[in-house]
Formats: C-alpha cells, sequence, structure tokens
C-alpha cells in the first residue's frame, strides 16, 4: 500500500499533530516522523520523554473502520517486533519489551472527521523507541535500547524496516481484525504464565490474550479477561 512519509525536525508531539490534521480526512497513510518532540505524551496522560538522536518517534495516520478496535495496539506491537529483532517481546497492551525493560510505547487515538457518507474515523498510531540506553530518571528499570541488540541502529535505518510492513498491517488489521494477529501476539507475549499484579489490586497469573485482544488473567475468583489495566510483573 502507498503512504507518504513526512520527517520534521521539531513538533511537540507527532500523535498531537495528525490529530491536528484528522480534520482533512486524507485518505493516503501519513507516517510523521519528528526528529525531537517538544511535548511527546505516553498513555494515561503521562509523557515521553526522547533526547535526539536517543530515539525514534513517530506516527501513522490512516482513515480506518475496524468493526472493533480492541487489539490494535497488540497488532502494532507485533508488526514492530517482527520487523526488528526476534528478541523483542510484547507487554499488554502497549509495550514493547526487551528482558522485561521497556524498549518502546505505542501510543494510539482515534477521531473522526466530515459528517455522514463524506465522514469517518481517522487513526493515529503513535510509536516512540528507545534507540540509545540512557538512565532510569526515576523508573524502577532503566529502559531498554534497541541498540543493546542492533548497535548501529539509526533512526532513520530503524523507520526503513518497520516503516512498509506497520501500514501493511494496520491496513490488515482494518479488514481482519486481532484474529489475523493473534498467534503473532502470542509468540511473544512477555506475561504468559507469569504472576500479574492489576490497577484494581487484584493478583493472578496471567493466560495469554483472548480473541479481541483482552488479557487473560487466573486470578482466585476464576478466569478473568481484563480489557483496559495496568499490569505489573510480580517479581518471582
Ligand atoms: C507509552 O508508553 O505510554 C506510549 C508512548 C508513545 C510515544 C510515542 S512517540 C511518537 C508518538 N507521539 C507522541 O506524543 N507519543 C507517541
Amino acid at each position: 500500500p502507498g503512504f507518504t512519509v513526512e520527517i520534521l525536525p521539531e513538533l511537540d508531539s507527532t500523535n498531537s499533530e495528525l490529530m491536528r490534521r484528522s480534520r482533512d480526512g486524507r485518505s493516503e497513510p501519513v507516517l510523521l516522523v519528528a526528529e525531537r518532540q517538544t511535548a511527546g505524551r505516553g498513555r494515561l496522560g503521562r509523557g515521553w520523554q526522547s533526547a535526539a538522536g536517543d530515539s525514534l518517534t513517530f506516527s501513522l495516520g490512516v482513515p480506518l473502520a475496524p468493526a472493533d478496535w480492541s487489539g490494535l495496539s497488540l497488532a502494532v506491537g507485533a508488526s514492530v517486533a517482527e520487523a526488528l529483532h526476534p528478541a523483542i517481546r510484547l507487554k499488554w497492551p502497549n509495550d514493547l519489551w526487551l528482558d522485561d525493560r521497556k524498549l518502546g510505547g505505542i501510543l494510539i487515538e482515534t477521531a473522526s472527521f466530515g459528517t455522514g457518507s463524506a465522514g469517518g474515523r481517522y487513526a493515529v498510531v503513535g510509536i516512540g523507541l528507545n534507540l540509545a540506553p540512557r538512565p532510569a530518571e526515576g523508573l524502577s528499570t532503566p529502559p531498554a535500547a534497541l541498540r543493546e541488540l542492533l548497535p548501529y541502529a539509526q533512526a532513520p535505518d530503524v523507520l526503513q524496516l518497520v516503516a512498509a510492513p506497520l501500514v501493511a498491517d494496520v491496513l490488515r488489521f482494518a479488514q481482519a481484525g486481532f484474529e489475523a494477529f493473534h498467534s503473532h501476539f502470542d509468540a511473544r507475549d512477555a506475561l504468559r504464565g507469569r504472576a500479574v499484579t492489576l490497577s484494581d489490586g487484584s493478583a493472578g497469573v496471567a493466560q495469554g490474550v483472548s480473541e479481541s485482544g483482552s488479557l487473560l488473567v487466573h486470578t482466585a475468583a476464576g478466569l478473568q479477561a481484563v480489557s483496559s489495566s495496568e499490569v505489573s510483573v510480580r517479581p518471582a
């Protein structure tokens, strides 16, 4: 599928910029890269900090109307991990992990454009990947860096590897849903079989994900399907 790539030296946030542009309702997928973000955003209102050259920060904007949006972040994670390295694992629902440390994150936002039959939904899939190691900065574990796996990785090369598969996979998701990615996610699921704690305080053992991409957790109350929560791995 065709798509345009736009690289800018600085933006507040590639997600914010594509959300602003979503009103135009462009039909061609756009991949917007910022060499530096001044107000990078993470999930749950958190920030995403990265220094120029130390990370790859970009967003894919595409008109999309899947029957069910849940599971898109899992499909995106699988796509990026597969394009980059077999050692990269996926921490439900939005993180790329290397040896239980965060290598990258995904922030998906959606918007509506136009009205009636001239309107539709627009998805912004934002991805931040750490390229160079950096200090823990208050995090409990230091983040991982792609150069631990690919020592000479530079942002343009990494973008080259992930871009085309990502566009193809996001469009495939719109047609086929999470089902087409379930086994790909399973193969890299970092939580399966591990003791986890959910943000409501409940604890259990992760059992993979459901057909819609919910996290399955075996708790004292039985098997629960969790569609949105923070999850942390309990130390063994
Ligand atoms: C998270 O881990 O909470 C998600 C982080 C997502 C960061 C990327 S960087 C490119 C895009 N623009 C943003 O402002 N955020 C995403």
